[in-house]
């Protein structure tokens, strides 16, 4: 069962479940993702602030991961902080409960690099984050305190109530068949699509001033290293993301490259950039779970960039033929 199953790092796991062969039912508020086949046994349109919805997406259920939140990249997550709060949190605490009360055998929750505090994040030549860092907690937004106090109640449930809880916390999941635009795209996919629609030569704006860092890792890999943990015995919150560091200059120039374009990068100082340097620590995931990403940022970006040039170049075509037609 995946909840957020129509979101998309929930889409990706339950394509890649469903064809092993697993039962899948995947729960959300709207199935509007990118992924064409069919990729579940069984589909809920559900909204799991609710109480009574959770029982039902939990009913008969093994094994719960769960993915759905209200969430989106740094701009997003900077300006909205109650609606963010209010929903995670009844998301999260009633989803625990009727897993509980349905006795679901395992849980896992995703929690995120946003966690992590502010005074640890502050030079773009960080050190990788290790699990431990996440106290004395000072998250840098109100996203990553309430994954940070779902932490703690996942923790609660596993001591008081013997619960078998998995946690893991991603750092920046990017790939084909996500958001790219709207608003609650990420870095990797806004540039894709800033890319994918400038012109040749063109330009296109960087949030900041480019020598922000971070570390980014490929769907697949989150995927199997998702799955791995779900099967692990390990119960304490585990990182799941990549160690190579990078600016966003950087990554942007990744992107330009793969596009063949000749572009030219403006900056935005005033535009939201979060913390000024974030990498992963995978010391504990490489011994725990013998995993670690497999996919290069090149690679993981060419087959990115891609997919959102095909979508920017369809729309354009839908639209050239609207204003045919009027
Ligand atoms: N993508 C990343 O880089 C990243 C990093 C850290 C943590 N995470 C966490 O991983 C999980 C999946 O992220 P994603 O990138 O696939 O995001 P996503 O936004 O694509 O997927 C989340 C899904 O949750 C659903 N959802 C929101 N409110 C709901 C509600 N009330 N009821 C039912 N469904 C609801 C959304 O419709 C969406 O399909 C989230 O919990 C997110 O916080 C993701």
């Amino acid at each position: 069962m995946i909840t957020g199953g129509g979101g998309f790092i929930g889409s990706h796991l339950a394509r890649y479940l469903y064809q092993q062969g697993h039962f899948v039912r995947v729960a959300d508020v709207k199935f509007d993702g990118y992924i064409q086949e069919k990729h579940y046994n069984e589909k809920l349109t559900l909204d799991l602030r609710n109480w009574e919805n959770c029982l039902k997406a939990t009913e008969n259920i093994d094994k719960v991961y769960n993915l759905a939140a209200n969430m989106g990249g740094i701009g997003f997550i900077t300006t909205v902080g109650a609606e963010v709060m209010h929903d995670n949190t009844l998301i999260n605490t009633y989803m625990l409960e009727a897993s509980r009360q349905n006795k679901v055998k395992r849980f896992l929750f995703s929690s995120s690099a946003c966690v992590y505090p502010t005074y640890r994040q502050t030079d773009p030549n960080v050190t990788g984050l290790k699990e431990e860092d996440a106290y004395p907690a000072d998250p840098d937004n109100f996203y990553g305190w309430e994954k940070l106090y779902t932490e703690k109640m996942c923790q609660a449930y596993q001591r008081d109530h013997n619960m078998d809880i998995r946690t893991l916390r991603y750092h920046n999941i990017y790939g084909p068949e996500g958001t790219y635009k709207g608003g609650r795209e990420k870095s990797p996919a806004a540039l894709c699509r800033k890319v994918a629609e400038a012109l040749n030569p063109g330009e296109i704006t960087i949030w900041g001033d480019g020598k922000q860092t971070r570390s980014y890792c490929y769907i697949d890999d989150a995927v199997k290293a998702t799955i791995k943990l779900m099967e692990s015995n390990y119960n304490k919150p585990i990182n799941i993301g990549s160690d190579r560091l990078v600016t966003i200059d950087e990554l942007a120039d990744i992107i330009i490259k793969t596009s063949g374009k000749t572009i030219t990068k403006k900056y935005d100082p005033t535009a939201p950039q979060g913390v000024r340097g974030r990498n992963a620590d995978l010391t504990l995931v490489k011994k725990i779970l013998d995993w670690e990403p497999q996919t290069t940022l090149e690679q993981g970006l060419e087959k990115t960039y891609k997919w959102i040039e095909t979508k920017v170049i369809e729309e354009r075509e839908l639209t050239q033929t609207y204003a045919q037609r009027i």
